[in-house]
């Protein structure tokens, strides 16, 4: 990732390791999708990082979220419910089936998770899925979740594009929705440049899903087609980084973990802004640090104070009825939680070769603009 600033928020970590499996896939001229490391970069992401039985790749987050939901049956005349905190992919992947996305707010001012009770009182008859969003790798408590859509008979589809390696309750973000779906985007803790996974311990949704996301081609009759697919592959050169990544993953996620705790030891304990506290059974993987200002006005001078000294930061998401694009299907709705924390919210660099001196450096420059 090229870029002007002196600390990114954000940079891949890649190794000679890695250019040794790429430039191993490039002589071998498997370069497609069609390359056998595709698939061993898929059972390699279902041990390590998804814990299911199976990952199918594909070649993006978004796409992973479309596919999954396409694979569940979900189209016009569906609803699916999201909350409004969230990237923009969430609801693209939902409006591109023809679905209605419903949205709801997170729980407090405090944090960014998923609000239960209000899902709840959003189920209709036409409810097909539920899709939490993992945000910043935070959950919600999946339990719960878990057993309201059973009750209701309601799929779940975990946007865990942001949460690999995080659990509840011991258990891995993204093992225990129907499907769940990964994106390999460069700025995630393990990246194929471009790319995603969707995860599921379903065979035969993981059999649909190699299907539809590639036309549907097959061994039998290349060019008959019985579903309606896509060409959403990940190819083999892509693969080929992801499989080397995969290999490190327990030290990338371990990184991102030891980065906050140092963040966390310099951060000062005011009344100025404040560090989200994850759920008593959660252990997040802090993909990014998130910082929440009791003010907008304070936000905005570390943001800018940062940026003239050459430190990149994030703001959060702009909530999705607030986006120009579907302000028609959203009117007059709010959601204060999710509005507040847009204003207030900050992300602080966070990646493997970020340096203790330089995280001293962006909190002490923190603490002395609040
Ligand atoms: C919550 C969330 N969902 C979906 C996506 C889409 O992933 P991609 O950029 O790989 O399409 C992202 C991207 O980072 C995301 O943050």
């Amino acid at each position: 990732m090229r870029n002007s600033y002196r600390i990114p928020v954000s940079k891949p970590n890649l190794t000679k390791e890695d250019f040794k499996e790429i430039k191993k896939t490039f002589d071998s001229s498997w370069i497609s999708s069609k390359s056998p490391v595709v698939e061993e970069f898929e059972k390699a992401f279902a041990k390590k990082v998804s814990k299911t039985k199976y990952a199918v790749s594909v070649n993006s987050g978004t796409s992973a979220l479309f596919l999954a939901l396409k694979s569940l049956g979900v189209g016009e005349g569906d609803e699916v419910i999201i909350p409004s905190l969230t990237m923009i992919a969430s609801i693209n992947a939902v409006t591109l089936t023809g679905a209605t996305p419903v949205l709801v707010d997170c729980r407090s001012f405090e944090d960014f998770i998923f609000d239960l009770e209000e899902v709840e009182k959003k189920i209709t008859e036409k409810t097909k899925v539920i899709m939490p969003v993992h945000l910043y790798g935070y959950s919600c408590e999946m339990d719960k979740l878990v057993k309201l859509a059973k009750e209701k008979k309601i799929y779940i589809v975990e946007d865990a594009a942001e949460s690999m390696g995080a659990t509840y309750k011991a258990k891995f973000l993204g093992s225990f929705g129907d499907a769940s779906c990964f994106s390999l985007y460069s700025n995630k803790i393990i990246t194929t440049g471009n790319g995603g996974m969707v995860a599921t311990n379903n065979k035969k949704l993981f059999d649909l899903l190699r299907k539809i996301r590639f036309f549907d081609f097959n061994e039998d009759s290349h060019f008959t087609h019985h579903v309606i697919g896509y060409n959403m592959v990940l190819s083999g050169l892509s693969a080929a980084l992801g499989l080397s990544q995969t290999k490190r993953f327990d030290k990338m996620l371990a990184k991102r973990r030891e980065i906050f705790k140092t963040y966390k030891k310099y951060l000062i304990k005011g009344d100025k802004y404040f560090i989200p506290e994850p759920l008593k059974n959660q252990n997040p993987n802090f993909w990014f640090p998130a910082v929440i200002f009791k003010s907008k006005k304070t936000k905005e001078k570390v943001r800018l104070g940062l940026l003239k000294r050459g430190i990149e930061t994030r703001v959060f998401f702009r909530p999705l009825n607030t986006q120009p694009v579907y302000k028609d299907l959203f009117k007059g709705q709010k959601y204060e939680k999710a509005e507040f924390l847009y204003s207030n919210g900050l992300l602080l660099p966070s990646f493997y070769e970020l340096k203790e001196s330089q995280i001293k450096e962006i909190t002490s420059l923190i603490n002395s603009f609040v």
